[in-house]
């Protein structure tokens, strides 16, 4: 028997071999600007977002972080605004690039198996008529496993529970083989167990030399899962590495003064 492939190699069979990702930035954002109506949910935005690197998203409720992730892919239009991926525009690199929404925006209802979700996310490669072959189902299996829900293929997604949601739809991120992971709140509603297996599975990813982008809610671990932060409240407050750019000032112009001081006391912080 063989032994199977290692996810990466799984990952990019069938295409050509590709240079490892360059120094560029993963993700560079210049002037960005979405509006929804007469008001912008995103001004005026700046955002870097290294390659090789961890980098978190952080800002409150209705601060337009949701809003950057898809006007940055494309999801929804732009007023204004470039942005590149790996020094390309996002259209032109759109295979580079795995998204995984916030879970309140999914609907939970469609007919598919774990398996069948993370098969989604070998289409593209597949192409429209393309056959599900033995290595598609490994690939498959192997992205399962790699986020622990190996024994859950055959499940209906909506009869998974939300944490159990979550990895699957990681593991289709998994799947596409990008060098750009963008997740929207993946540790929202999940135990303490899920959220160390995905952290894992993010900074496994990091470490393989991809880049790894993700809103993130809670401040306490902010400077230990992410190197670099920005901070978001509808225009970028503060951008950086978590060392210099995650201060209580920082926060506190983000959040509005909302924060209660008792809280910030309890975060690691920048102190630049
Ligand atoms: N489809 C939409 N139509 C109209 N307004 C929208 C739409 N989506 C978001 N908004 C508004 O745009 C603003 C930014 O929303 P967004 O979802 O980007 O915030 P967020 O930072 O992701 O918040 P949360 O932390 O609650 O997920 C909010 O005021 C929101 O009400
Ligand atoms: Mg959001």
């Amino acid at each position: 028997m063989t032994p199977p492939a290692s996810l990466t190699l799984a990952s990019q069979e069938g295409r050509a071999p590709r240079a490892a990702p360059g120094p560029e930035a993963a993700l560079a954002i210049r002037g960005l600007t979405v509006s929804y109506g007469q008001t912008p949910a995103v001004f005026s935005a700046d955002a870097t977002f290294p390659a090789r690197t961890m980098s978190a998203i952080v800002g409150p409720n209705g601060a337009g972080k949701s809003t950057l992730l898809k006007a940055a892919l494309g999801v929804i239009p732009r007023v204004s605004g470039e942005v590149t991926t790996f020094g390309r525009p996002v259209a032109e690199a759109r295979d580079r690039i795995a998204y995984v929404p916030q879970r309140a925006s999914v609907d939970w209802d469609f007919p598919a198996t774990a398996g069948d979700v993370v098969l989604m996310g070998l289409y593209r490669r597949m192409g429209l008529l393309g056959r599900i072959t033995d290595a598609h189902r490994r690939t498959v299996r192997e992205c399962l496993d790699r986020v622990g829900m190996a024994d859950f293929e055959g499940r209906q997604i909506g009869k998974l529970s939300g944490g159990q949601q979550q990895r699957v739809f990681l593991a289709r991120a998994l799947a596409q083989g990008a060098d750009l992971y963008l997740l929207d709140e993946p540790f929202a509603g999940v135990d303490a167990a899920t959220e160390r297996a995905i952290i894992d599975v993010l900074k496994g990813l990091r470490d393989e030399g991809r880049a790894v982008v993700a809103v993130h809610h809670d401040l306490s671990t902010v400077t230990r899962y992410f190197e670099h932060v920005l901070m978001l409240n509808v225009r970028p407050v503060a951008e950086g590495p978590v060392e210099t750019a995650f201060t209580a000032e920082a926060l506190d112009a983000t959040y509005g003064g909302r924060l209660a001081a008792t809280h910030m006391d309890s975060l690691t912080l920048a102190t630049a």
